[in-house]
């Protein structure tokens, strides 16, 4: 990833991190009713599974830098993934709900070129996904 893309998504997140729960819980909201049909497929409390989600980002914003290094993290993730019934279809809607949740609350502060910046990353975690769920199969 290139210095500027890499500042771009650090220091976006900086922004976004100490509303990093509402943000979350602003995607599932929205997410369930872009697809109501998803809903089912989350069985755990919410708020546990919020909690769950913001240190995913954390911890993939953590290592955009060496993404070689949260790689094994994110075969693991995307295996278990496949085990809770998602698709690769699913990827896409949550990546759009996430990106219009991060675009709300960033508020005046986003700009295209940060929506293209976090489109890419988060289709870099869906690949990497994507690839533990069909190493794992
Ligand atoms: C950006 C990509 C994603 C990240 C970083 C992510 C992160 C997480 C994390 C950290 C968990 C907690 C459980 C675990 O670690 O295995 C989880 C659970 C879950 N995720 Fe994701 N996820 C992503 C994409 C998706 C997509 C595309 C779907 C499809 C709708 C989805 C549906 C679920 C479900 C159903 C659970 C289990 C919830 C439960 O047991 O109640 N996730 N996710």
């Amino acid at each position: 990833m290139d210095p500027h893309t890499l500042h771009l998504l650090t220091s976006s997140f900086a922004a976004l991190e100490p509303r990093l729960d509402e943000l979350v819980a602003r995607f599932y909201e929205q997410l369930f009713v872009n697809d109501p049909s998803l809903r089912p497929m989350f069985k755990g409390d919410l708020m546990v599974q919020t909690d769950a989600l913001a240190k995913a980002l954390r911890l993939v914003v953590s290592g955009l830098e060496d993404v070689d290094r949260i790689l094994p993290i994110l075969h693991g993730l995307g295996a278990r993934h496949a085990g809770y019934g998602v698709e690769p279809a699913h990827y896409g809607l949550v990546r759009d709900t996430l990106l219009d949740a991060m675009a709300e609350l960033a508020g005046e502060i986003w700009t295209d070129e940060l929506g293209e910046a976090w489109t890419g990353a988060l289709n870099l975690v869906a690949g990497a996904m994507l690839e533990g769920a069909e190493l794992a199969a």
